[in-house]
Order: C-alpha cells, then structure tokens, then sequence
C-alpha cells in the first residue's frame, strides 16, 4: 500500500467522511430526489461531465488497476461507469477508490448479458423460440443473479431489435421479426433482470437497446443506414422499446445506425420526443460503444464539440467509451451549445439510477466474495439452461414420425457425423458475446457437446452409436472422410450436425449469403445417400438448406443452445421433451427473398403461383418462404377447431373475445403455441395480411381437447394512420388462428362507430 503523506491524510479523511455521510442514509423512493439535488448542489462541473463519462474495463485493454490511471480518474470523480470489466477483486479496488472520492459517488458497472453470465444459455433468437415468457424471464433471472453476484449492476440487454434480415449478424440477439412477439419477450426479460426492486441484491438495472432501428440496416450489413418512414417506425420497430419504457427499464442505449439521416446518439424525435415525451419515460440513455464520436464520422457533427452538444441535447445521458462528452462538453457549455440545466439534468439521471440500484447504500453490494463463491454456474442453472435449450429446438420436418428415436423402431444403428457433431475444441454452440474477441474465455469442456450426450444415451436405450466429427478446415484429414463413410455405410440412420459456428453470429458478423455452405452440403450428400438422416442445424439465424428440406425426413433447428447443446439435443431426440418451439423468424428459400416476413403487405397484385405474370413475385422462385414465421411441429398433431366470436359486431372502445378449440390429435402430450393474427381488411390505408396480436403456450394431454380464449383492445386493432396517430378504423377485421402464421382458421367481425 501507498504511503499516505501527512497533508494527503486529512484530505483524504475528509473526502471518505463526505463519502461515507452520503452513504448514511437509506435510499427510499421518497429521498431519491432531494439526495439527488443535493448532490448535484456540490458537484463541480467536472464531476458532473466525469459522472456522463463511462470508460472501458480491462476485457479489451486487459488494464491492470494498480497500474494505469483508471484509479487515479475514478478518485478524481471523471469516471462514472466502468463497462466490461471482469475481475472480480478489482471491481472492489475500483469501487473503493469512487467511495474515496471527494464526494463518494460509487461506480456503476455495466455488462454485456446477452444469453447468460457464466451459465450459458440459448441464444436469444433460440430463446424467443421458445414462445414461453416465463421461461425467458427465470433464464434473465438467473443471469442477473449471477451478473450481480460478480458485481455487474447493468445488463446492456435485451435487445429489442426487430429484423427481417437474416443476413444481420445480430439477429441472433433479439426475438426475431415481431413486434408483438418481440414486446412480450422484452417485458419477460426485464422482468427477469430487474424484478420488482432494482435495489434488490440479485437484481441489475436492463438497458433496451439499440434505440432505434438498428436491425433495419440496408442490406443487411451491420451498422448501415436505415431509412424508413414513420408508419414502419411506430409499427415494427418502436412497439417493443415501448413495452419495455412502460415495463420500467431503467435504461435505454442508442443504436448506432443513422435513421432518416440522424444518427441514434443524437436523435432528438427518438430520444426527447417520443422516449421521454410521448411515452413519459424517466430513465438513462446510455450512447453505444463511442456512438457519440461517431456522429462525426457520420458527418453529422463536426467535432468533439459539436458531437457533445448535439448527443446531449437531444437526449443521450451517458457517452459510451468514446470520451466525446469529456473532451467537448464543457467547451460547448462555455460556448453557450448547452445548458448547465441540460448537463445538471443527465448527471441527475445517472444519479438517480445508482440511488435505484442501492448504490449509495451499499456500494459493495453485489461485490461479496462469498456470495460470489456460492453463485456462479449453480447446477441447478444448468438444468434451466438445458430446458431452454431443449424448448427453444424448432422441428422443421419430420417425415414417417422418424423422431423421436426408439428402439421399437426401423434403426438400430446410428452414426452422428459433421463439423457440429463434436465440435468441443472450437466452442461452438455458443455465440459472438460468449466466445472469442478475449470478451470471455470458456473453459470449453463446459459446454456438452451433441456427440457427449447423444452416444450415450442412445448406447444406453440400446443403438449401436458411432460419432465422427468431420472438420472443414486444412487440418481435414482424409481419415475423417473414411471413418465417416464407413460409419454412415454400416449405420441405418444418419444423424448429421450442420449450421453455422457460435463465431458467425453477432456484432459485425454479417454475411451475404445464408445458405448452408458447399462444404457442408456436400458432407450431408455424400453421407447419408441413400439412408434414412436427420439433419441437426446449429444456427444463428434463418438459413438456407434447399437441397437437404427436400431430400432428407427430419429437420432439427437447434439454433445455439448453450452450455447444454448436447444434452437438450438427446433430450429432444429420444422424446424425453417433445418439441415446441415455433419460428420467431421466417425461413426464406433464398437470400434474394430477403427481406421475408410474414406481416407484409397484399400489394395489388399478389402471386398464386410461382412466374405468374403481371404478379409480384420472381421468375426463377416462389415468393413463399422455406418455412412461415411461427412453424414448428411436435411429435404430436393438433387440430383446430370452432373459432368464434361472442358478436359480429362490436362497439369502437369494446373488446373482442375470440376462442378456439384445440386438440390434441396424436399419441403423445404436448405443447403447442396457438396463435392469433389479425387482418384489418378496411383501413384508411392497406394493412399487413396477417398481424400477431396474441399467443398461448398450452400443454396438451394425449386426446385433450381445450378451448383457447383470446381478447383484442382497440389498441389491438389501431394502426399509425395518415394523421400521425394510433387509430383504429370503423369496417371489416379477418381473425386468424393457427399453429403458424401459415396454416390458421378464419372468422371475421365488424368494428363500428
Ligand atoms: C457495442 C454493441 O452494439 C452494444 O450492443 C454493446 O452493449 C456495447 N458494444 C458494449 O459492449
């Protein structure tokens, strides 16, 4: 330890006193605001711009505390958030230092949770497959009990995303193309992150990102322009960043993309206009990774200054490792660019989410080495990170009741084979956020790989089981081909694991192409010709696999699962959990149909078949998808039966009750998601064929038969209309209800004045 010279000591004492009188007294909801007030009364205006200022921790710079000046900026109060930072016992050396600070204000540290902490789970995109919120709330639960554990007070997550572009690396990290979908699976995963106290020892503050537009970059190239109009923004892109305003995320972090020719960071109408004004939000706006900065590069701002000045006056609190607002806020507050009551106005934002979390309470609440010991990777987390993964699994096909497999069946022997198949050194089935780029370093024997779990359970029911993981890179070997073939040759069934690796997904992954690569597609020709097969695909997002949807009997989208990749996989296969998952996504023929989903418009002249003249459509393709949003089969069969309303006409203001009947017309019980679209057939304007506004995840015994109750509010029924306003229009509505947004039964009704 430093020595402490004679005049530093009554200095420092009397910081820590400071320090440790702000802490005294306990945080209630009431004394939040004069505390605040307090405090901001004190604070210089460095403190004030060091409190907006949040800096990298040592995930990218490896920094070791002790010896770079991180804490001699956090003693100095120009440090108000530490982003990414690992190691345990510094986050206390760090958290130390900001309570010794002249005025004592702790750090916050935020963290990227995108699909677990140390438990890893499926990943979102898998998640949102699952149709089952209290699934993705307990798994959200989990990662904040472990995130808070290991001192991390902020999740920058969920990402709320919407995108219809599977060529985006980070569609894996939201719930897919729908608004309604994706606004349900916002409010389950703020729920599991904040609970219903944010001062809660196990609970962190959730960021909803990436405000806005973000997964709507052109051609599906990762932090592009995105140009839309307001109808496309209010209906497909801001409904879940309002679920989660109005669910109480505390936090919300700009997207980096520009909208309209704004970037995120500075984008008044998002941030001050609709955020704060229409939807009365009260919380933090985070920028993204030097977001601020960027505004420059953008050519939106012309310097440090500029860039400053415009992030914050258009509503943006916090500058995300950029150091913008250090170097240029000040200058544009003495140039007269902004306001004190503007810079005073985020500092009390800041503020007040650290009073939220208990921070002035105990700033070392979530920094207990004991509680961190008793927490991290609990077995108990892996039994729901197993559950996840096996709900999320979407079975695409399943000719002759292949799966699941039993012993009663046709095959007796089995070879697993492909580069996914045992894919243990590479760490695989996990994703960008949980692998590589040193964000984190898995131990990999972590992770149950297909193989690990397959073989022996299937060797246990009784199979004769062979495994070969074929590598596609130069380290291929001639034997691995040979081995390969003579397994598939002596088996009858061939189980083969394709996809993507956990490395092709995320931030700046985007691609191209979609389709299953040549490599991979040869492998599943090569081995399973002429053989019964079940192609396994590990997956980030929609991909293209034509040749294998035609020729092999069972498709299994695995999506990556995670920690227990392997085991959900054999509890899936062997019928120990009957699949339940539905798409969130659509899955397009070909990446020309991209952009592909399922609420789009008629267009005058919609295709009946593919080439069709004087249609919209292709020549060389039909216009349908692979496999609709919300498909998914069981190896059960449900059926559908008596949609019907209580009237035919219902009042503006009244609600609308629509049931169905369910049942479950195969051998087994299962779960089903029943959904329920749908079509506004005489609006002011032409509306989507189809429109999620409800589901139900129900189990079904074998032979049970439930009926399904739905109700639509008016606010169901409004769409942004040409008068810039939420509005639902007197006329004619279609209900649809189904299993998919394909497949569905009809019944209509008649909204009037
Ligand atoms: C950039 C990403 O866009 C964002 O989602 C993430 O939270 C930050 N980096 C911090 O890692």
């Amino acid at each position: 330890m430093k020595k402490i010279t004679a005049l530093r000591f009554p200095i420092l004492l009397l910081s820590m006193l400071i320090g440790v009188n702000i802490i005294a007294q306990k945080t209630t909801v009431q004394n939040i605001e004069p505390r605040v007030e307090a405090l901001i009364a004190k604070m210089t205006l460095d403190e004030k711009i060091g409190q907006l200022n949040q800096v990298v921790g040592d995930i990218s710079t490896g920094t070791d505390v002790s010896k770079d000046d991180l804490l001699a900026q956090v003693r100095a109060g120009t440090v108000g958030s530490i982003l990414s930072h690992t190691n345990f016992d510094n986050k206390i050396t760090i958290q130390r230092a900001a309570v010794g600070s002249r005025l004592g204000i702790p750090i916050i540290f935020g963290f990227d949770v995108i699909h677990g902490y140390k438990t890893i789970f499926p990943i979102p995109l898998a998640q949102a497959a699952s149709w089952d919120m209290g699934l993705i709330e307990r798994i959200d639960r989990i990662a904040a009990t472990e995130a808070t554990a290991d001192g991390q007070n902020w999740a920058f997550a969920p990402m709320l995303d919407v995108s219809w572009d599977p060529r985006w690396g980070r569609v894996m990290e939201g719930a897919g193309e729908d608004p309604f979908l994706g606004s349900r699976v916002a409010e389950a995963r703020i729920r599991g992150f904040q609970g219903n106290n944010l001062a809660d020892p196990t609970t962190l503050a959730a960021c909803a990102k990436h405000f806005a537009g973000y997964g709507f970059g052109e051609a599906g190239r990762d932090y592009n322009t995105v140009d839309m109009s307001e109808q496309r923004l209010r209906e497909m892109v801001l409904p879940p960043f309002e679920a989660a305003a109005k669910a109480g995320c505390a936090t919300f972090m700009n997207a980096f993309n520009t909208l309209n020719g704004v970037p995120g960071s500075m984008n008044k109408h998002l941030l001050t206009d609709i955020l704060r004004g229409e939807w009365g939000w009260k919380g933090m706006v985070v920028g993204d990774w030097n977001s601020f900065g960027e505004t420059i590069v953008h050519g939106a701002a012309e310097n440090d200054v500029d860039a400053a000045a415009k992030c914050l006056s258009a509503g943006s609190d916090m500058d995300m490792a950029g150091g913008t607002f250090q170097r240029g806020l000040k200058k544009a507050l003495t140039t007269g660019r902004v306001t004190q009551a503007q810079i005073d106005e985020a500092v009390r934002r800041v503020l007040r989410l650290k009073y939220s979390l208990g921070l002035f309470d105990n700033p070392f609440l979530q920094l207990d080495p004991k509680r961190r010991d008793a927490t991290l990777e609990k077995p108990e987390f892996r039994e729901t990170a197993r559950e996840a993964a096996a709900k999320s699994m979407v079975l695409l096909k399943n000719e002759g009741g292949l799966l699941p497999l039993t012993t009663s069946g046709p095959f007796k022997k089995i070879a697993i084979i492909g580069p996914y198949a045992d894919s243990k050194g590479k760490k695989d089935y996990m994703s960008f956020w949980t692998l590589g780029l040193g964000m984190r370093d898995y131990d990999s024997t972590k992770i149950v790989t297909p193989a690990q779990a397959l073989k022996p359970t299937l060797e246990k029911m009784g199979f004769t089981v062979t495994v070969t993981e074929i590598c596609l890179d130069a380290t291929c070997t001639e034997k691995d081909y040979s081995v390969a073939r003579t397994a598939s040759r002596d088996a009858d069934l061939v189980i083969v694991c394709l996809g993507e690796s956990g490395f092709d997904c995320g931030e700046s992954r985007s691609v191209s192409n979609i389709q299953l690569n040549k490599d991979q597609e040869r492998i599943f020709k090569f081995f399973t010709s002429g053989k019964p097969s079940v192609m396994v695909l590990f997956n980030s997002r929609p991909m293209v696999f034509d040749w294998v949807s035609e020729n092999t009997p069972a498709i299994l989208v695995a999506w990556q699962p995670g920690f227990e990749a392997g085991n959900a996989l054999a509890d899936v296969l062997v019928g120990k959990v009957n699949p339940s998952g539905k798409l969130p996504v659509t899955f397009p023929r070909n990446v020309g149909q991209v952009p592909l989903h399922y609420n789009h418009l008629n267009t005058g002249r919609p295709q009946q078949t593919t080439g069709q003249m004087w249609t919209s459509g292709y020549l060389d393709s039909p216009a349908t998808p692979a496999y609709p949003f919300g498909y998914g089969l069981s190896y059960t069969t449900f059926s559908y039966s008596n949609i019907s309303m209580t009237k035919s006409q219902y009042k503006m203001g009244e609600s609308v009750d629509v049931s169905v009947t369910v049942t479950n017309t195969g051998d087994l019980a299962g779960e089903e998601v029943v959904q329920l679209y749908i079509q506004d057939i005489s609006a002011d304007i032409s509306r989507p064929v189809k429109e999620l506004k409800g589901f139900q995840k129900v189990m079904l015994a074998k032979g049970e038969r439930r009926t399904i109750s739905f109700r639509l509010t008016e606010k169901d029924l409004s769409y942004w209309n040409n008068e810039l306003k939420f509005k639902a229009d007197a006329g004619n509505f279609k209900v649809y209800v189904g299993g998919n947004s394909r497949d569905v039964k009809e019944a209509g009704f008649e909204l009037i004045r």
